[in-house]
C-alpha cells in the first residue's frame, strides 16, 4: 500500500475537508449542497493531498459557474475496480465548443485576473497520470456533470 506519498485514503474525509474550506462561500450564497456518499465507500490507495486539489478545483468551477444560486452535487459510489466521485452543478452548461477545450491547460474563459484556465489541467493530470484513474465531463443547459473514477490502486508505473 504504501507507496510514496500514496497512503490508504478515505474520499469522503477529503471531500469533506475540502467542503469545510467552501463553507464560508457556501453561506454566503443561495447555494444547496446535495452530499449524496455512498455508505461503505471502500478506501483507496491514493495520494489525500493531490485529490483535496481535484475537489477544490471541481467545486471552485461549479461554484463560479453556478454565480450564488442552484445546487451543487456530490456523489460518491463503488466502481468497477475502484470508486467513482460525482461534481455536479445545475449552472448554465458548457457549450460544446468550449467543452472540447476545459481540459486544455490555460483554457479559461473567464475574465482576465479571475481564472488562469489551470483548475481542470491540474485535475486531468493528478487523476489521469498520477492516479491512473480517469475524468470526463458532460453538460447540457443546467446539468454539468465531472465524473472521477480512481482505481483502488494506481498501476505501479506510475507513482
Ligand atoms: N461547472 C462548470 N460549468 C461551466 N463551465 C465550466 C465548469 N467547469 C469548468 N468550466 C469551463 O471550463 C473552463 C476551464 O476551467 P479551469 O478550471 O481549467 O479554469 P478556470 O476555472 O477558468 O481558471 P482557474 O481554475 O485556473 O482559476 C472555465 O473557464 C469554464 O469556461
Ligand atoms: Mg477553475
Amino acid at each position: 500500500m504504501d507507496r510514496g506519498d500514496f497512503q490508504e485514503t478515505d474520499v469522503h474525509r477529503g471531500l469533506d475537508s475540502t467542503l469545510a474550506i467552501f463553507a464560508p462561500r457556501l453561506k454566503r450564497t443561495a447555494v444547496k449542497l446535495e452530499r449524496r456518499f455512498a455508505p461503505d465507500l471502500p478506501r483507496i490507495c491514493a495520494h489525500p493531498g493531490e485529490l483535496n486539489q481535484v475537489w477544490t478545483n471541481l467545486i471552485d468551477n461549479a461554484l463560479d459557474a453556478l454565480d450564488g444560486q442552484g445546487t451543487l452535487t456530490i456523489s460518491t459510489r463503488p466502481d468497477e475496480g475502484g470508486v467513482a466521485v460525482e461534481i455536479s452543478d445545475n449552472g448554465p452548461g458548457i457549450p460544446p465548443d468550449v467543452l472540447s477545450r476545459v481540459f486544455e491547460p490555460f483554457f479559461t474563459t473567464k475574465a482576465v485576473g479571475q481564472g488562469t484556465g489551470l483548475g481542470l489541467d491540474i485535475v486531468y493530470r493528478i487523476i489521469r497520470a498520477h492516479h491512473g484513474g480517469d475524468v470526463k465531463v458532460s453538460s447540457q443547459p443546467g446539468e454539468t456533470r465531472f465524473m472521477v473514477h480512481l482505481p483502488f490502486n494506481p498501476p505501479k508505473e506510475l507513482n
